[in-house]
């Protein structure tokens, strides 16, 4: 059987930034008008008073000091509080092809690759900015690969990890030699910046990562994917009512029906066991030990999350260099959270070390990829 190898990765980080404080101070400041002009309702008790935000709340909730915005000003602004794109023509690329594309150039470049040696191209991302032509097909043209093929996939935030798998299995069945899978996530355009519960949650980034047989690959540090597994069971908990079929529904959604929604606390206590057993019994079935495991590279949605999942798969508590930590400046970045965490935490390792990446999110959907570094 072909052995596969992840030969590069790239990350793309947007310049500007969001800092708790900054956040809070804009999120209260709209809460405050908002029941200042509802004060009457709000004493007749027909409409309920806007809660504040924290910064401490959030710190200790979620682990989380910032995170990355392609428009911070308009993220910021009061009477808009969302980013503001520009709308560009179909002759333009796209915004998620321009990020994606600068995160592909640079795992390509990592791979000793250039755009002109991809077949396949895989958008893997938990929104994308249209229906069609795929945004893959565009990214495609975009990097000059003018062979194979491309397509889209959303699994929200293990779509990195479902991405890999389908990429991994194109190279091994010889159905591609070069294969990119690509993460833009702009969370700031599907997010609620006006629901105190959860408005913290997110950030933006862009990740890739390069799929190649490992016998031709000439990537200097390639990491052999020794085996993938993915899951899924339906939940409701974290979920986005957002489609084509918008427009046709007899009964107009809310603004925010049609954003990201979850029950924060229910997703904890349920994904939790769910990606620890995958993760477990993953290795366990490709004969390894946890102790054989140099790093977890998980997705970045909560720390205490993740650090639970470390624990219950290690059986003792993880250690900084066990289980990196990237959402304290990044928050979560849906399907890009361990891409980044692989990307900026792989460099110490030497040939036969191994290292377990898992996504996981709404579905709900977890996936792991197993590597050794060859
Ligand atoms: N500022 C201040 N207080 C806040 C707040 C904020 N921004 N948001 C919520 N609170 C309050 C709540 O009102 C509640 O108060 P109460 O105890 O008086 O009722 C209290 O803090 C706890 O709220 P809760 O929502 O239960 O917090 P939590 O400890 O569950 O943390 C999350 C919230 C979202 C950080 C946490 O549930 C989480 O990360 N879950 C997993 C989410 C996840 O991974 N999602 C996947 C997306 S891919």
């Amino acid at each position: 059987m072909t052995r596969v190898a992840i030969t590069g990765t790239g990350l793309y980080t947007p310049a500007e930034s969001i800092s708790n404080d900054e956040l809070v101070a804009c999120y209260n400041a709209w809460a405050t008008r908002e029941n200042a002009a509802n004060a009457a309702a709000i004493a007749a008790g027909t409409v309920a008073e806007l809660p504040m935000s924290s910064t401490e709340f959030i710190y200790k909730a979620s682990g989380i000091k910032s995170r990355y915005n392609i428009d911070k000003a308009g993220t910021l602004d009061i009477d808009r509080m969302r980013p503001r794109i520009r709308t560009r023509s179909d002759d333009e690329p796209s915004l998620m092809v321009e990020i994606g594309g600068i995160a592909a150039q640079e795992a390509l470049a990592n791979a000793g690759r250039s755009g002109a040696d991809v077949d396949f191209v895989i958008v893997a991302a938990s929104n994308l900015q249209r229906a069609y032509p795929a945004v893959a097909v565009e990214l495609q043209a975009h990097i000059g690969s003018t062979q194979g093929f491309g397509y889209d996939m959303n699994v929200a935030c293990a779509s990195a990890a479902f991405g890999i798998q389908a990429a991994v299995d194109a190279v091994r069945m010889g159905n591609a030699k070069c294969a990119l899978v690509v993460n833009p996530e702009i969370t700031s355009g599907h997010h609620n910046w006006r629901n105190r519960d959860c408005h913290f949650i997110f950030g933006d980034a862009a990740t890739a990562v390069v799929v190649e047989p490992l016998d031709t690959a000439v990537a200097k540090e390639k990491f052999e994917v020794l085996g993938t597994r993915l899951k899924t069971q339906f939940s409701n908990n974290i979920r986005n009512n957002f489609g084509f079929l918008n427009i046709a529904e007899e009964t107009p959604r809310s603004w925010s029906d049609t954003l990201f929604n979850q029950e924060g606390r229910k997703v904890f206590k349920e994904v939790v066991p769910m990606v620890s057993e995958l993760l477990a019994s993953h290795l366990a079935d490709l004969g390894l030990s946890t102790d054989q495991v140099k790093r977890f590279w998980l997705h970045q949605a909560n720390l205490s999350m993740n650090q639970l999942i470390a624990k219950r798969v290690l059986g003792r508590d993880p250690s900084e260099t066990e289980a990196p930590v990237i959402l304290d400046e990044y928050a979560n970045t849906s399907s890009a959270g361990c891409i980044i965490a692989f990307h900026k935490h792989q460099a110490d390792f030497a040939a036969g070390d191994i290292g377990m990446l898992s996504g996981f999110g709404a579905g709900y959907s977890a996936g792991s990829v197993v590597v050794r570094r060859v």
